[in-house]
Parts: structure tokens; sequence; C-alpha cells
């Protein structure tokens, strides 16, 4: 295996500005809205340090103070805990202030995630990372940023995550132009192409919220104009990485991890209900009395 730098860094853009879910985005950030009783960015910091990386930085905008205090420590509410003996409750309130080294940068202006991703140029340095969205949820067992980097560590470069879609879906996410290495679940991104046009998609594989950068992407990210929706575009700066032009010695290559677990897209309403009936249907404390529940409704339904 070559002998490139670790990665122990994980950023997790949460600046955006969240229009599809609005009302409801208008003060909260998205990644602040609870999948059942916990948000879903916290799932998103538990995944990246359960991969090893417990220096987490946040890329935060505007209403960012929820975030905020949501990892740090919340004394009032711990001490009238403490006061009424309530163990369990203070230990889930503590959790979330104990799970990593947090911190934070501001995105003053959202220009788009290659922007978030840039402001954290000075607080990675010259190390590869891991890149989160914190609205899109992996399921932990599937450890897919493990081999991510895991895939890092043997090809350099970056590291994009790819899912299969319906041809009639591809149009609304960034699609790669892949093919095969070595390894069955690796592949090598020869292009990337944000929301082709319907038809003209290269593949029916979609980048989904999890990459690991080479540092070079900070450069290639400066010199990135605004691409779909007037927006400097990660993808459109991974395509300049996975071009020939940009070879190996400069930090280019651009590898593929075909994911075929379970993702959670939290950023829009529809995925956000499938999300919520799902993580529900799994919690062993509300399965019991949830499940039967929804049966039910769904039979008076018909
Ligand atoms: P999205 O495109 O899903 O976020 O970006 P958005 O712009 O908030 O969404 P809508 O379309 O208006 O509903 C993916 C991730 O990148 C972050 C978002 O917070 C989200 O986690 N992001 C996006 C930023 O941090 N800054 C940006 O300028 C744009």
């Amino acid at each position: 295996m070559a002998d490139y730098a670790a990665v122990t860094k994980a950023v997790i853009p949460a600046a955006g500005l969240g229009t599809r879910f609005l009302p409801a985005t208008k003060a909260t950030p998205k990644e602040m809205l609870p999948v059942v009783d916990k948000p879903a960015i916290q799932y998103v910091v538990e995944e990246a340090v359960s991969a090893g990386l417990d220096d987490v930085l946040l890329i935060t905008g505007r209403s960012k103070r929820s975030i905020e205090d949501h990892f740090d420590r919340a004394y009032e509410l711990e001490e009238a805990l403490r006061a009424k003996d309530d163990t369990d409750k203070l230990a889930l309130v503590r959790e979330s202030s104990e799970l990593a080294h947090v911190h934070y940068v501001r995105q003053g202006d959202p220009r788009g995630l290659g922007h978030a991703v840039l402001c954290a140029a000075q607080h990675v340095g010259s190390q590869p990372f891991a890149v989160l969205l914190g609205d899109d949820l992996i399921d932990a067992k599937d450890r897919l940023l493990e081999r991510m980097i895991e895939v890092r560590q043997r090809y350099g470069g970056s590291v994009v995550a790819l899912m299969e879609v319906d041809p009639e879906q591809v149009s609304q996410y960034g699609c790669a132009s892949i093919s095969p290495t070595a390894d069955a679940d690796v592949v090598t991104v020869t292009d990337l192409v944000e929301k082709p046009v319907p038809g003209e998609a290269p593949s029916r594989w979609i980048v989904i919220g999890r990459y690991v950068c080479d540092p070079a992407v900070f450069d290639v990210l400066r010199e990135t104009q605004p691409g779909r929706g007037g927006e400097i575009q990660l993808t459109d700066a991974l395509k300049t990485l996975a071009g020939d032009d940009f070879g190996a010695d400069r930090g280019g290559g651009v590898r593929g991890v075909l994911f075929r677990g379970r993702r959670y897209d939290t950023g829009n309403k529809l995925d956000y209900l499938r999300t919520m009936v799902q993580f529900g249907c799994e919690r062993p404390d509300l399965a019991q009395e949830f499940v039967p529940w929804l049966r039910k409704y769904l039979d008076d339904l018909r």
C-alpha cells in the first residue's frame, strides 16, 4: 500500500439555505431537524467519529446558534436533570457535547457546496480530509466512510461515494462516468456531470454526500467558477481533479466507492418523511407500538 497521509479530519457543511424545506428552515438549519429524537447532523457527526475522525469542522451559516448550542454543554438543563436524579436524560443531553472535538467556521455567503468546503482550507491544512453532508444520513452499519478512507490510503487522490439510481432520477444529481478497477466495489471516475440533461447521463451512478478529498481540491476550488445555479460546485472541482490534465503527482485522480447500502436524504420533505418512518420502525423503544399503528393506519387508508 502506498504511503499516503492518514485522514484525520471531517468537514461537515451545514450552511445552505435549505429552501426546499421552508418554512421550517426559516430560522432553523435543516441539519437541525430531528430524525426521531436527534438532529440529523448528530447522526452525521457520530458517523465521522465511528470512522475514526473525531476532529470535526462544521461549516455554519446564518442561524448557526442552534448547531453550536447542540454540541456544547447545557449547564442549566443538566443541573435541572441532576436535581431530579434523571440520569438517563442527563446522559442524552451530555452525549452530543462529548462526541468529538467540534470546530466552527462561518460561510458568510452561501455560494455553494464547493465554496463551503473552501472555507475549511485553513483548518484542514495540507492533509486529506473527509466531507460529510449534514443532511445526508448513511447507515453506520454500512461503514461507507471507513471503506472510502481505505480506498484513499490505497490509491491516493480523492474518493467519492456513488449510488445507482433509476435512469429518470439521474438528472437531479451529480453523475459519474466510471471505469472498473481491480477492486469490485471501486471504480475510477473519469468524468463528472452535475445534473445531466435527461438522456445524456454517462451512467446511473450518482454522487452522494460523502467524499474524501485530497488537499489539492482547495487550489482547484479557488479557480472554480460558479457553475449550475450560480454556485461554486464541489463536483466541478472534482471533475478537474479527475481529468487527464491533473496528474497523481499533484493530488489528482478520483476513485468512486460503489455503495449499495442505506442512505437517507433529510434535505427534502418527501425523503425526510420516509427517513422518519424507517427510523421509527427500527427503533427498539418505539417499534413495538409504532409499527402496528402504522400498519393499521395504512390499512384504513385503503
Ligand atoms: P444542498 O444543495 O442540499 O443545500 O447542499 P441547500 O442549498 O441548503 O438546499 P436547498 O436546495 O436550498 O433546499 C448540500 C449540503 O451543502 C451545504 C448544505 O447545508 C447541505 O448540507 N451547503 C450548501 C453549504 O454549506 N453552503 C452552501 O453554500 C450550499
